[in-house]
C-alpha cells in the first residue's frame, strides 16, 4: 500500500507486536489465518486469492457482522497501524483517502435526489404534518462519504453464456484493483475502504452460482470489491458466465460507490 518507505519497520513493529499478547493494544490488529498472524494490509490484495472475476479467486476478509470459519474479518486495515508513531503522521492516518474524480465517461450523470422524495399527505388526513424538505435537494445521493454512480447495472452481454441478455455486471478493473470481501451490507465495505489506505471506490453485488467453485463467495453474501479510482460503468463487464470451465454464475444487483468531493461531511 501506500506506505513503502516504513514498510519494513511497519512489518517489524507490527510482528513484534503481535508476536507478543500482552502488546497486542489493537484488537484488530491481526488476522489470524493458518497460524500465520499478519494485518491484513501487508498481505497481497489484503488476503484475497487473486480477483473476484477470476476462477478459483477467493475474499480476503468478511466485513460487518459476517462471520465465516474460513475467513478471517476485517481488521481494520491501514488504519489500524495508525496508532504506531511512525504512520501516524501520514496524510492517510491524519484525514483519510482524498475524495476522488467522479468518472467522466460510461458513468450516469451524478445522481440527483429525487426533488418530490416524500408522498404527498393524504387527503382524509385533516391536519397533514408538512413533508420535510429534502436533503441538499437536486444534489448527488451520498451513502456516508460516498457518491453512489450507479445502482442495479445491467448491460447487455456481449460474450460468454449470456451473449444478447441483459444481464447485472460488476466492474473488472485490473490496474485499480485492490481487493474483496464478503459482507453484510454496503456500509460495512465503505467503511473498510475508508480504513484502507488508497481505496476511492466500492462495487457491490451479488454473484450467485448453481454450483460452487468457493462455498461463501456464492452463499448469497454480498461481495464487495475495493479499487483505487472511481470506475466508470464501462468497466461493467463481468456478469458471469464467462468462464470455460466454471459452473454458470450470475452477477445481481451491482452498485458503485465513489468516494466524491460532493459527499464529503
Ligand atoms: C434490478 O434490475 C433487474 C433487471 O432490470 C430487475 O429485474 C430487478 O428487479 C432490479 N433489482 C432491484 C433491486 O432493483
Amino acid at each position: 500500500m501506500k506506505f513503502a518507505v516504513a514498510a519494513t519497520t511497519v512489518a517489524l513493529v507490527a510482528s513484534s507486536v503481535s508476536a507478543n499478547p500482552l502488546l497486542n493494544l489493537h484488537g484488530g490488529l491481526t488476522s489470524k489465518l493458518g497460524g500465520v498472524s499478519t494485518p491484513l494490509c501487508k498481505q497481497q490484495y489484503l488476503g484475497a486469492v487473486g480477483r473476484p472475476w477470476e476462477v478459483n479467486s477467493k475474499p480476503g476478509f468478511t466485513c460487518g457482522k459476517l462471520a465465516l470459519p474460513t475467513l478471517p474479518m476485517w481488521d481494520g486495515g491501514d488504519k489500524a497501524l495508525c496508532g504506531l508513531p511512525l504512520l501516524a503522521w501520514t496524510p492517510f492516518c491524519r484525514s483519510g483517502n482524498a475524495p476522488a474524480p467522479l468518472p467522466t465517461t460510461g458513468c450516469k450523470p451524478p445522481t440527483t435526489n429525487n426533488p418530490h422524495p416524500y408522498p404527498d399527505p393524504t387527503p382524509e388526513c385533516p391536519n397533514p404534518k408538512p413533508n420535510p424538505p429534502p436533503v441538499n435537494p437536486g444534489g448527488p445521493v451520498c451513502q456516508s462519504d460516498y457518491q453512489v454512480t450507479y445502482t442495479n447495472f445491467t448491460t447487455v452481454a456481449d460474450s460468454g453464456a449470456y451473449k444478447g441478455k441483459v444481464v447485472g455486471a460488476a466492474t473488472i478493473d485490473n490496474d485499480n484493483y485492490l481487493t474483496y470481501a464478503l459482507a453484510d451490507s454496503a456500509d460495512a465495505c465503505l467503511k473498510a475502504c475508508s480504513q484502507m489506505s488508497a481505496c476511492h471506490f466500492v462495487n457491490t453485488y451479488y454473484d450467485e452460482e448453481v454450483a460452487t467453485d468457493y462455498a461463501p463467495k456464492r452463499g448469497g453474501q454480498m461481495t464487495c470489491a475495493f479499487f483505487r479510482s472511481c470506475a466508470s460503468t464501462l468497466k461493467n463487464t463481468n456478469w458471469g458466465g464467462q468462464g470455460n470451465d466454471r459452473p454458470l454464475n450470475t452477477i445481481k444487483n451491482s452498485n458503485g460507490y465513489c468516494l466524491s468531493p460532493a459527499c464529503q461531511s
